[in-house]
């Protein structure tokens, strides 16, 4: 292990540890995974995994954790794992390495703005009405279905706008599902049954034919000025006038399929998490309602009261750092390097986690409790900064947080303005390619 100078709140250290995690605790933890995340930091700042040909490495530590996210030069994304997305969802914003990642990102980037994704708020509006529209007194939900239609439909409407009707957007999103279903397993397939699994599966091979032709046909008809904004997302990467080079199909349906896979799975899940807590506790709850009740007078939520739904900022903030739907992601080593002066061979994976920075205990005062008061204004505290990664860090940060907070804000302070959760059957995190609440079902009754 090499030298380490602790500072007390272990945020500015000037070394960082190394360490080798044990093999026993390796395979006494192995089909625990959030488990393994929780005990991580004591063997070191950077730990070594003994497994596998590469080398397999963990930032433990926020700042090795942002040495890594922060410089793509020398951390890609690469690697079996990537390769293995890239066969599945094509090379979009997401999966793609550095090399053509300036070119896509300066192309989306004008899509999630701040100011273009306030004009996304009446779609996700009626995403939200649509759902909860259909809901009954007293029934029991399934968290994870309803916020997934909420998020699905919501990802589509921007990605298409009005350049499809609405059934064809239900069959997009449906087509969607259908071609990422079961997408860890088959990630974890060798390269050759990845692509027999492509071939012989009708369900795949129909949804991503289905995918193809929409995407053609939204992206089909040339409009000019403000009827550019109804052609959604891809129209207006395909029918650009702003400078932006235009894409062509193949690269459009990529960027069609990472933005859906990427939004849609990932939203629900903080969604379903966050109703979960609120579910469970009930004071919290009722804070919750007299926030809403007060802000919205009885109305749906729209973007204008976001600013004033403090404590539901705050409920979804503390969801994002015990529940991190983006859980665990990695990098690859594009050649010989070093971290934490160890030497790190071309070719190692390194992983980071959210998971793990978040509940480090000596990061955030008692880090497995939910706090929503840990995020209020007037008390900032360090934990805003170090070691608060949900959406990653660097030039791969996530493109769609501010849609994927209004969007949460919009949908929790609507709920809660007309439903109350009740009665949700004890839930555990599960550790799929995206952090689960497993199960999902609360009641709900009409307030
Ligand atoms: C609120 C829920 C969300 C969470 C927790 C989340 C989390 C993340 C994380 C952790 C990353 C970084 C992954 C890495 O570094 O390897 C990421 C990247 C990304 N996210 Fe999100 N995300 C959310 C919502 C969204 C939404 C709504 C969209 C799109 C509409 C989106 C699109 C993307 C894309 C395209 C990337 C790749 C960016 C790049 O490589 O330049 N995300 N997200």
């Amino acid at each position: 292990m090499s030298e380490s100078s602790r500072t007390g709140d272990g945020d500015d250290r000037q070394h960082h540890l190394f360490g080798q995690l044990p093999m026993q605790v390796l395979l006494r933890n192995v089909f625990w995974p959030l488990r393994l995340m929780e005990r991580l930091p004591q063997y070191g700042d950077l730990v070594k995994i003994p497994i596998g040909r590469s080398p397999v490495y963990f930032a433990c530590h926020p700042q090795v954790a942002m040495e890594v996210l922060m410089d793509d030069t020398r951390f890609d994304k690469g690697g079996r794992f990537w390769e293995a997305a890239r066969d599945f969802v094509g090379n979009g914003l997401a999966s793609c390495s550095r090399a053509e990642h300036v070119t896509q990102r300066k192309l989306l980037q004008p899509e999630f703005q701040r100011k273009r994704v306030s004009t996304y708020e009446p779609m996700i509006v009626e995403c939200i009405a649509d759902t909860i529209g259909k809901w009954e007194d007293g029934s029991r939900i399934d968290l994870l279905k309803e916020m997934y239609e909420i998020t699905g439909s919501a990802i589509c409407s921007v990605l298409f706008g009005q350049s499809l009707a609405a059934p064809e957007l239900a069959d997009a999103r449906l087509a969607f599902e259908q071609l990422l279903g079961g997408g860890l397993a088959r990630m974890l397939l060798p390269a050759w049954a990845r692509k027999q699994y492509r071939r012989a599966n009708p369900r795949y091979s129909g949804a991503n034919q289905r995918i193809a032709a929409i995407v053609s046909r939204a992206i089909g008809t040339r409009q000019e000025g403000e009827q550019r904004r109804a052609l959604g997302i891809l129209g207006r990467m395909r029918n650009d006038d702003v400078g932006r080079t235009a894409l062509t199909e193949t690269q459009l349906r990529d960027q069609a399929v990472t933005l859906f896979l990427a939004g849609a799975d990932t939203t629900a899940r903080l969604l379903a998490w966050a109703c979960y807590v609120i579910a469970s506790e009930p004071r919290l709850q009722r804070r919750l309602q007299v926030e809403v009740d007060s802000v919205l007078a009885g109305q749906p939520a729209r973007a204008h009261h976001v600013p004033q739904l403090e404590l539901t900022r705050q409920v979804l903030e503390e969801t994002l750092r015990l529940y991190p739907p983006g859980w665990i992601f990695s990098r690859t080593a594009v050649s010989d390097t070093t971290l934490c002066g160890h030497r790190i061979p071309n070719g190692s994976t390194i992983f980071c986690s959210p998971y793990m920075l978040h509940r480090r205990t000596d990061m955030f005062t008692a880090a497995t409790e939910f706090d929503p008061s840990r995020w209020t204004g007037k008390n900032p505290s360090m934990e805003r900064h170090a070691g608060y990664i949900p959406f990653g860090g660097g030039p791969r940060i996530c493109i769609g947080a501010d849609f994927g907070m209004l969007e949460s804000t919009l949908s929790i302070a609507t709920i809660l303005g007309s439903w109350e959760l009740i009665d949700p059957v004890k839930s555990k995190a599960r550790p799929s390619l995206i952090l689960t609440p497993a199960p999902a079902m609360v009641r709900i009754r009409h307030r």
